[in-house]
């Protein structure tokens, strides 16, 4: 790329999720969380997006996007087990007719953090059947949309799905528990690459030829006290087990991590045609005894006040350089990229327009030095239910009023616009 000007048909967009922006959706397992208290703030109508979802791909077409990443809930499509609704199914032929009809091209998630409760009750993804389960779902899902779809996520962010339910229990079934988090990787290994297969053997001439990943979260690793031998060593083996090994098994077929395992998974050996990048900041890793995790832990950040110099308002550091790190590093794998999220939540929206510039600043240098990336993807279209951080935290480049479902278009969302109708980015002083 030269003068700013990035490769042509680049996709640039937005990215949500159902249970962030749908609203209503009671039959899987992060509503029965939400029930049961143990969140503060529950999903409830979220964004209402099931209803207004052409009115909000309006928005993106009013912001010159070119194309929205998206989840499909298996809890809606199969509500009790083996019992699939039509009515669902036929929604989200809608929503990806709207989008084509806008010229906004479909990115599908299948898996977004949400499970089905009757899977739930079954053990969710530490039961084996789960793999089945999920490959069925696939089946059923491709079955109707496939032919509409190019771009497929079969998981979103794996491992931090892991961390998140089975390792720091901030989500359902809330565990704290490193044999339930292996099996729960295995398993997602084991039914992406079922989708994977799937989506491949649904490919019929005339349709779109499917490009299936992962979303997979990136971060960038580092040590808190880089001075000592045992930070660095464990941070090294953080990004074994959250980064390398699953990408590993991915493209090589094995997940090995000395000293816990090594499995075997031969049928996940090359089932990836793209990978979707996440990316959010640095995390800073010190050796701890910390019952319950298999990372090593995170340090507050605020004792690293020469470092992280700037954070976001969920505490996050902000270091567009480590994007340009993570980028050029996975671009080393061979394949495209195809940035799935990347984004902030700020309360001062020129503090996100400051961010997202940066960042793509730091995504057009990888891209100069060859790194392949095919699109971008910010976080999010909407503010929206931000799991356990409920409705305080404000990613959307579109404001949301809950109280009466109105949209306000923030200003860093009109030069995000800029560069998605030029294909530029004009350095700014
Ligand atoms: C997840 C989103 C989440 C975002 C911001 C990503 O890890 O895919 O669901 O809202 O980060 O935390």
């Amino acid at each position: 790329m030269s003068d700013g000007v990035f490769p042509e048909g680049f996709l640039w967009g937005t990215a949500t999720s159902s249970h962030q922006v749908e609203g209503n959706n009671t039959h899987n397992d992060w509503w029965a969380w939400e029930q049961a208290k143990k969140v503060r703030e529950s999903s409830g109508l979220a964004c209402e997006h099931y209803q207004r979802f052409e009115q909000d791909f309006d928005i993106a077409v009013r912001l010159s996007h070119k194309a929205h990443r998206f989840s499909i809930e298996w809890s809606r499509i199969e509500p009790q087990e083996d019992c699939w609704s039509d009515e669902a199914l036929e929604h989200y032929v809608k929503v990806i007719q709207a989008l084509r009809d806008r010229h906004l091209e479909p990115i599908v998630t299948l898996h977004h953090f949400t499970t089905p409760q009757w899977l739930a009750a079954q053990g969710g993804w530490v039961n084996p059947k789960s793999v089945d389960c999920f490959a069925r779902y696939t089946q059923r899902v491709i079955s109707v949309l496939g032919p509409q779809v190019r771009y497929w996520i079969t998981i979103n962010e794996p491992m931090v799905y892991v961390n998140m339910h089975y390792v720091e229990g901030v989500g359902p079934p809330g565990a704290h528990d490193l044999k339930q988090a292996l099996r729960v990787t295995e398993h997602l290994i084991r039914a992406h690459a079922a989708a994977y297969r799937i989506l491949h053997e649904s490919f019929q001439e005339g349709n779109f030829h499917p490009q299936v990943s992962v979303a997979k979260h990136v971060p960038v690793f580092t040590p808190c006290r880089s001075h000592w031998p045992i930070d660095r060593w464990v941070t090294a083996y953080t990004d074994r087990i959250f980064n390398q090994a699953f990408l590993d098994a991915l493209m090589e077929g094995c997940w090995f991590v000395p000293g816990i395992a090594r499995l075997k998974i031969p049928e996940a050996q090359g089932t990836l045609d793209f990978l979707g990048v996440n990316f959010y900041g640095r995390q800073f890793i010190r050796w701890g005894p910390s019952p319950g995790r298999w990372f090593g832990s995170s340090c507050d950040l605020g004792h690293h006040p020469r470092e992280v110099t700037e954070r976001t308002a969920m505490g996050w550091d902000v270091h567009p350089a480590s994007f340009h790190a993570t980028l050029s590093r996975w671009a080393r794998l061979g394949l495209a990229l195809l940035v799935t999220e990347n984004g902030t939540a700020m309360v001062d929206d020129h503090r996100r327009w400051s961010f997202i510039t940066r960042h793509l600043q730091a995504m057009a240098q990888a891209i100069q030095e060859g790194a392949r990336v095919i699109g971008y993807c910010y976080w999010s279209l909407l503010d929206n239910f931000e799991w356990a951080h409920g409705y305080g935290p404000r990613f959307g480049l579109v404001d949301v009023d809950y109280s009466t479902q109105q949209r306000r278009i923030r200003q860093s969302a009109w030069r995000y616009a800029e560069v998605c109708r030029t294909n530029r980015l004009v350095q700014e002083q």
